[in-house]
Formats: structure tokens, sequence, C-alpha cells
């Protein structure tokens, strides 16, 4: 298992269908990238998905963004098997699912051999503040540090959270606790839903470890050439 030294692309594999999401990554096989495969893809398309994708390139690493959110012998059951795919280099969960259910999740896979990293959603990037607050009555960036906090102490690997929180968490965590950040328009691109957005250079002077980029990519005329670009500017 091995965590992180420097920023890395997560590629989402959001399109209606495997043979455009195949097509895509086709595209971008020789690129050092992780793919993201999400609820979409993986309850359309299942593990054979992941299997194609591999074949593509068996070096691409996977991530498989389900958001696991339950009971804590639940979560810890559906992770497991996760892990016991053997395809998986990471997956996730909610953090908001509670500490000790995270906590049950780690005991449950700590001895699987290259178990996967685990991280965990603080909040989502599609809430804006007055939203969220509805939800969790208090504001984004307290809530998503002190939710970090809980997850680093339930020995999770990382947290998804977005951009603007990344150097708070990693000041109150770890500097090796991994950040994982969507929302990310690299070059100012347009947001869509996304209401907390940040490009590659806030990216970076936030020490985020992955940023996460699908419509960007994947609606681009040439997703190649954007891919490359990115990689150029990280
Ligand atoms: O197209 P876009 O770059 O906005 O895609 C972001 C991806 O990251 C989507 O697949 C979305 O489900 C995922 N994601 C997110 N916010 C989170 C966790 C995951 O946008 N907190």
């Amino acid at each position: 298992m091995s965590t992180k030294c420097e920023m890395k692309l997560c590629v989402s594999l959001d399109l209606p269908s495997a043979k455009e999401n195949l097509a895509l990554v086709q595209q971008i096989k020789d690129f050092d990238v992780w793919l993201k495969v999400g609820l979409r893809s993986f309850i359309r398309d299942g593990k054979n998905f992941l299997k194609d994708l591999k074949a593509i390139n068996p070096n691409f690493k996977i991530f498989l963004d389900l958001k696991v959110h339950d009971i804590p012998n639940t979560m810890a059951d559906a992770i497991e098997e996760i892990a016991k795919f053997g395809l998986i280099d990471m997956c996730n969960v909610h953090a908001s699912a509670g500490q000790t259910a995270m906590k049950n999740v780690m005991d449950r896979i700590k001895d699987i051999p290259n178990r996967p990293l685990v991280i965990a959603v603080t909040a989502l990037t599609s809430f804006d503040n007055e939203e969220f607050k509805i939800v969790y009555n208090e504001d984004i960036k307290t809530k998503a540090t002190k939710m970090a906090l809980d997850t680093f102490n339930a020995n999770i690997d990382g947290v998804v959270c977005s951009a603007y929180e990344s150097f708070d968490i990693k000041k109150n965590t770890s500097k090796e606790f991994i950040t994982l950040c969507p929302g990310i328009r690299p070059f100012g691109e347009d947001v869509g839903d996304q209401k907390r957005v940040a490009d590659i250079a806030f990216a970076k002077e936030n020490l985020v470890d992955f940023i996460v980029v699908g419509r960007p990519i994947y609606k681009a005329e040439d997703p190649k050439e954007v891919v490359k670009k990115i990689l150029e500017n990280i």
C-alpha cells in the first residue's frame, strides 16, 4: 500500500455507458492517472468494468467512489467485499456515519494484503454554506475540519474534501493524511453543479494530494490534450 508524494490526477468516469468510458480511458491509457469509478458506472457495469479498465493498462490505479454510509457492521461488510476484489486501490465511506463505523471498517480490513486506501467524505463539494448549515447546523469549514479529525482518529487514510479545507485539515491531522478534492476546474472551466471549485494552482497551494476531474475532461473536444495539460501543470 502506498500513500502519496505528489499531487495526482484522478479522472472521473461518469459517462452514460461503459463503451464511452472505455473509449475515454483508451485515449488516456499512457498517462500516469487514477481512474474514479462512481455509482453510475458501478451500478450499471459492475466488477467486469473494473477488469476492463485494468485490461487497458494494468498500471491504472482505481478509486471506487461508492461513498458507503450505513450502520457500522454493514459498512465494514461492504468495504471488506471491495477489498477482496483485489482490483481497488482506494475506496470511500461517509465520515458522518461516525467514528465507530469508521473504526469498524479499518479493523475489518487491516489484515487484508494490499488493502485499498480508505478515505472518508467530509462535506460534499456540491454544498454551499447555506445549505450545509441546514443539514449540519455548522459552517462547512469548521465541521469539515472536525469530521476530518474524527476520521484521522479512526485510522482512516484520508478525506474527500474541497481544496478550501485541505490545508487546515493537514495542519490539524498530519501531512501524510490524504486529501482528495473534487470540484476542480483546472483552468477555470464551467462549474456545473459544484459550488466550491478550485483550480490547479489553488489545489497545489493547499497541499491537495489528489485532484478529481470529471466534466472538464470527458466533455472536452480533446480529452487527451486536457489530461496532458493538467499533468504538465501539476
Ligand atoms: O464533473 P466533475 O469534475 O464535477 O466531477 C466530480 C466527481 O467527483 C463526480 O464524479 C462526483 O460524484 C465526485 N464527487 C464530488 N464531490 C464529493 C465527492 C465526489 O463531486 N464530495
